[in-house]
């Protein structure tokens, strides 16, 4: 389970205060599927990397099953990051000079011990099984996009945090990613949290929310 109190986050730019995430309360299961709507600078990937151990709030806690992670050493908030979250970040993160199994696997280079074979069925999941060895300047964008989910999956993450996980996909592709993680938040009970700008998206989500200048609502 996650439990958010009062968390909020501003960001200082030249003089100029800009409230990313205002002062928020929010629960979200274990299992839970969530998407989050909203305009470009609502605050989207800043309240995401709060969750995810990335960026530190300014006020409040995040609580992951009963411990708040920002009282947490380095060394601690590292290893969750690696353990207990798969990131899916909303610009393309591939490393150039590995090729597709290769980035699926990079997760696991710091703990685990996660086979090729792991990442060759989490590419086949994501529709890419037939290039495999590829490098990422030999696939197109959407292509990278789909090596960077499997690649949140290849260490069995109990959370998922998706940051426009979708926004490079033409429809089809869209809509097989989306059957994939709808599959698995089933399957493994694994919790999704996916930020979208896409309106109908993020219906296929039973848990919605939309972000307006810092501020969360439930829609449902
Ligand atoms: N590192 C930073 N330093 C200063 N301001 C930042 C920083 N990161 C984000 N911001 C500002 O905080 C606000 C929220 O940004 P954020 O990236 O969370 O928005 P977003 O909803 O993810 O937008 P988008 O849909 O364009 O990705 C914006 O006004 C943005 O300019
Ligand atoms: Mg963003």
């Amino acid at each position: 389970m996650i439990e958010l109190k009062g968390l909020s986050k501003t960001y200082a730019v030249s003089g100029k205060i800009i409230k990313a995430v205002q002062p928020l309360d929010l629960t979200i299961q274990q299992g839970e599927f969530v998407s989050i709507v909203g305009h470009s600078g609502s605050g989207k990937s800043t309240f995401l990397s709060l969750i995810g151990g990335i960026a530190r709030p300014d006020t409040g806690t995040v609580n992951i099953d009963g411990t708040n992670i920002w009282g947490y050493n380095d060394k601690m908030l590292s290893k969750l990051r690696n353990e207990k979250f798969g990131f899916v970040y909303q610009f393309a993160s591939l490393i150039p000079t590995l090729n597709a199994t290769e980035n699926v696997l990079l997760p696991t280079v710091f703990g685990g011990g996660r086979k090729a074979a792991d990442a060759a069925n989490l590419l086949d999941l994501v529709g890419l099984g037939d290039k495999k060895d590829r490098y990422p300047s030999e696939l197109s964008g959407g292509e990278q996009q789909r090596v960077a989910i499997a690649r949140a999956f290849i260490h069995n993450p109990e959370i998922i945090l998706a940051d426009e996980p979708t926004g490079d996909l033409d429809e089809d592709t869209e809509a097989e990613i989306m059957n994939f993680f709808e599959k698995i938040n089933r399957g493994k009970k694994v919790t999704m949290i996916m930020v979208t700008h896409s309106s109908e998206i993020a219906l296929r989500a039973p848990s919605r929310f939309r972000m307006k200048q810092g501020v969360i609502e439930q829609l449902n």
